[in-house]
Order: structure tokens, then C-alpha cells, then sequence
């Protein structure tokens, strides 16, 4: 018998990428303490998806939960404009102490997607006050960048959520993705695609976008940091601003602080979200150069015309600055090594599978991409019955657990995809 709230659930709440009339199932959850979710009839399952990729430390930590609280008594929020606060100022500070001296000016927004709308307009405005006629993105296929318009424009226009919506959007290019993963040696050809639109269209592109490394919800694919490399040199010599989407692989995620640090690259424009506050709530940065701010502030009368109401956040600045302070102890390094390490023992066999057609591993995330795609309200079940939360899309099973997990609880997590990629019932053949 399904309660009252699944019931009221049903008939009157939207979820993300779901219909109201023939709606996924839903799991009603009561509390979530560590790596664990509590449903709503007392079993505990693992959480093998992070929230997806910001509940870094786990849920309900003591010291994430301690700077929430003492900033609440405070103000848990006070408007931006014209006024600053502690919160914003430790924040901000701490963020300039773990990025290259370069990324100095800092725009504090709402959600991920927001932050690139607002790199977005940055790029442009940038243009715009050097009087060029530059509107154009140049970004790679198999991308996402968020929900919003402007985001929606550089994300994969086939291949992703959005492909709908593309008919409404702005139009802009899109190279090849590159076929050399991280793990294979670089194929010099790979950047040739890009080259040939940057090349052709360097008049009017405004700025490249990407996502560093690893390419998110677009199919989770891990590029060589070459390619990377080559892009920003690209950018360089034509004098184009990188913007780097590290929403996603952001504070450790890969094995790094941030991806783009496996190319060892500076980006001219930084998008920073999910992780940020530790997961307990939104918010996001864009951090860019001190040139990009000046040129886009001296050309007066024109100033950077963004400023949501809720910029700036006290509440969500305390928590995120407490998020880096723990990030700054290191233990995420070990943390992520150990899980890395264990995913590649737990998950490479399933290589053999005939249902299986890659697997990929790196830092704490861990995608088996089979060859049919699944049947999410069929596999959705078969995880919570298994004691996990695990949510695949497409023909992707992937995990980026929390940095804390135990090795018992992440071999549930690998064990229990393992049955899964046993269970052909759970696909669409
Ligand atoms: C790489 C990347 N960029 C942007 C976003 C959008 O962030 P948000 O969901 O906070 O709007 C996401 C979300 O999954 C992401 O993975």
C-alpha cells in the first residue's frame, strides 16, 4: 500500500528529468547520516552517488553541520548589493588560497548551471567592452554544462538531456570529443576537429567551454590531459578566454583538487559548484583573471549585469568555507586513492561480461558502460533492495561515493552492480 506522501508525491511533484504523468519511482528518505540514507522503513542503504558528486564528506557532518548552525543565529541571509559580510569574505579568501594566483575575481551565484550563464556573459561582455563582434562558444561533443538557456546551448546537441530544446537555442560549435582517454596514449589527430572550427570561426567565437577531464552526464568519458593542454594553448595564441566547468570534478573528485590540474593548465574563467558547500546546500563561483574583470569594468557605463537575490549566501558561504577547510587537511587525497584503488580490483573483471562494454576508473568515480541501456524503474528497485543507492542513465552504471566510504560499504556498492550486470532483466535489449 503506497502512504499519503508517496501519494500526494505522485500526483503533484515535478522530479528532475521526469514525467507527471508516468513518474519513476520514488523512495521516501528520512534521514541520511554518513554514507548511509535511511528510508522511510528503517533500512539503511549506501549512498553510491555522492548526491550527485557533492556529499563529498557524507551526509551530516558534525563540522559542516557546527558552521551551519553558528551562522544561522547570525543571518542565514542579507542582501549582496551594497553590503558584505564575514562569511563572504572568508569564503572568497580561502577560495584565492587554493586557486592559481591568476584566478583572482570572484562572482558568487546560485546553482552550477547559473554559474555558467554567468561565465557565459562574462565572456561576452568581455568582447563586447573591447568593442569585437565575438558571440559564438566553442565547446567539444559529448558535453553538459546545465539546464539553463544559455547552458543548454553548449551542452551535446544530440547526445545529452537537452537535445529537444535545441532547436530553441543559440547556435554553437562543437568539435569532435576526443577518442584518446586518459588512461591511452594521445593520438595527435584528436585535436584536429577543434583546431579546424577554432581555425575557421576565431573572429567570432567568444570564448572555448569545457569540462575538464571527465565528461559528465554527456557519457562519462575521461580525455587525455593533452588534449586539454592543447586547447589552452590554442586559446592562448588566439587570445580566446578557457572557460573550465569544473561543477562536476571539482575538490578532489579525480584524484586532483581541481581536473584541470592533470594538464596543468590555468583557466581564464572557473565555474565552481555541487561540492562546494560540502552538498548541504547551492551555491557556485566564477572565478576569473583581474584583465577580464578590468576590461569588462572600465568600459563604462556598462558594469556585469548579474546579481541574484540570494547571491553570496551567509549560510551557504560559512559551510562551503568549512568544506575547504577539511579539504585542506588532505585526507581526501588518501581517501580518494584508497577508492580508486578498490574500484579498479572490484569493478575492471567485469570487463568479460558480455553485457559489459567499458569500464572506466578514475579517483573516486567508477562508470561501467554496458551495452544495452537499462531499465531505470527495473534496476532503481533491484539497488534499494540491495542496500545501495545507485542511479544509472542511459547504458551508464556509474558510483562517485563519498570520500569516507568504507571498504565494506563500497564493495556492497560494486557488489551490487556486479548482480545487476548478471541480471538481464534489467536492461532494454
Ligand atoms: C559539468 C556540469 N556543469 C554544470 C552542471 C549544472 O549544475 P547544477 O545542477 O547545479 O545547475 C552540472 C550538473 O550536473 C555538471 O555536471
Amino acid at each position: 500500500m503506497m502512504n499519503q506522501d508517496l501519494k500526494f508525491n505522485l500526483k503533484h511533484i515535478w522530479h528532475p528529468y521526469d514525467s507527471m504523468t508516468k513518474p519513476l519511482p520514488c523512495y521516501m528518505i528520512s534521514y541520511a547520516h554518513g554514507v548511509h540514507l535511511k528510508l522511510k522503513n528503517g533500512i539503511k542503504i549506501i549512498d553510491g552517488m555522492s548526491s550527485w558528486w557533492s556529499t563529498i564528506h557524507g551526509y551530516n557532518h558534525p563540522r559542516l553541520n557546527i558552521a551551519l548552525k553558528n551562522q544561522i543565529d547570525k543571518m542565514s541571509h542579507i542582501m549582496f548589493g551594497g553590503i558584505i559580510h564575514s562569511p563572504a569574505i572568508k569564503l572568497c579568501k580561502k577560495l584565492i588560497s587554493i586557486l592559481p594566483k591568476k584566478l583572482e575575481c570572484i562572482f558568487l551565484a546560485d546553482s552550477g548551471s547559473v554559474s555558467i550563464e554567468i561565465a557565459m556573459k562574462i565572456a561576452l561582455q568581455y568582447w563586447y567592452s573591447l568593442n569585437k563582434n565575438k558571440k559564438v562558444f566553442l565547446t567539444i561533443r559529448n558535453g553538459y554544462h546545465g539546464d539553463t538557456f544559455s547552458a543548454m546551448s553548449v551542452c551535446d546537441p544530440k547526445n545529452s538531456l537537452h537535445n529537444l530544446y535545441h532547436k530553441f537555442l543559440p547556435k554553437n560549435l562543437f568539435a569532435h570529443a576526443p577518442k584518446s582517454s586518459f588512461m591511452n596514449t594521445w593520438n595527435h589527430n584528436d585535436i584536429n576537429s577543434f583546431l579546424n572550427l577554432l581555425i575557421n570561426n576565431k573572429s567570432i567565437i567568444a570564448a572555448v567551454i569545457l569540462e575538464p577531464i571527465v565528461q559528465g552526464i554527456g557519457g562519462m568519458k575521461f580525455y587525455h590531459p593533452e588534449y586539454l593542454k592543447q586547447i589552452k594553448f590554442l586559446c592562448n595564441e588566439h587570445k580566446i578566454p578557457l572557460i573550465i566547468d569544473e561543477i562536476a570534478t571539482g575538490f578532489g573528485r579525480t584524484g586532483k583538487m581541481f581536473a584541470y590540474q592533470h594538464a596543468n593548465i590555468i583557466p581564464d574563467i572557473l565555474c565552481l559548484g555541487k561540492a562546494l558547500t560540502g552538498g548541504t546546500m547551492t551555491l557556485s563561483a566564477i572565478i576569473t583573471t583581474r584583465k577580464i574583470a578590468n576590461v569588462i569594468s572600465n568600459n563604462e557605463p556598462y558594469k556585469l549585469m548579474h546579481g541574484p537575490t540570494f547571491m553570496g549566501n551567509p549560510l551557504a558561504c560559512a559551510v562551503a568555507c568549512e568544506n575547504i577547510s577539511i579539504l585542506q587537511e588532505g585526507t581526501w587525497k588518501i581517501q580518494i586513492f584508497n577508492i580508486e584503488k578498490q574500484l579498479k580490483q572490484e569493478l575492471l573483471p567485469l570487463i568479460n561480461n558480455s553485457y559489459v562494454l567499458d569500464i572506466r576508473i578514475l579517483g573516486g568515480i567508477a562508470v561501467v558502460e554496458c551495452k544495452y541501456s537499462v531499465n531505470l524503474k527495473l534496476i532503481q528497485k533491484f539497488f534499494v533492495r540491495h542496500g545501495v543507492w545507485i542511479r544509472p542513465f542511459q547504458k551508464l552504471i556509474y558510483l562517485t561515493p563519498p570520500y569516507i566510504i568504507d571498504t565494506f560499504s563500497l564493495t556492497k556498492l560494486t557488489r551490487a552492480i556486479k548482480y545487476a550486470i548478471h541480471n538481464k532483466l534489467l536492461f532494454i535489449k
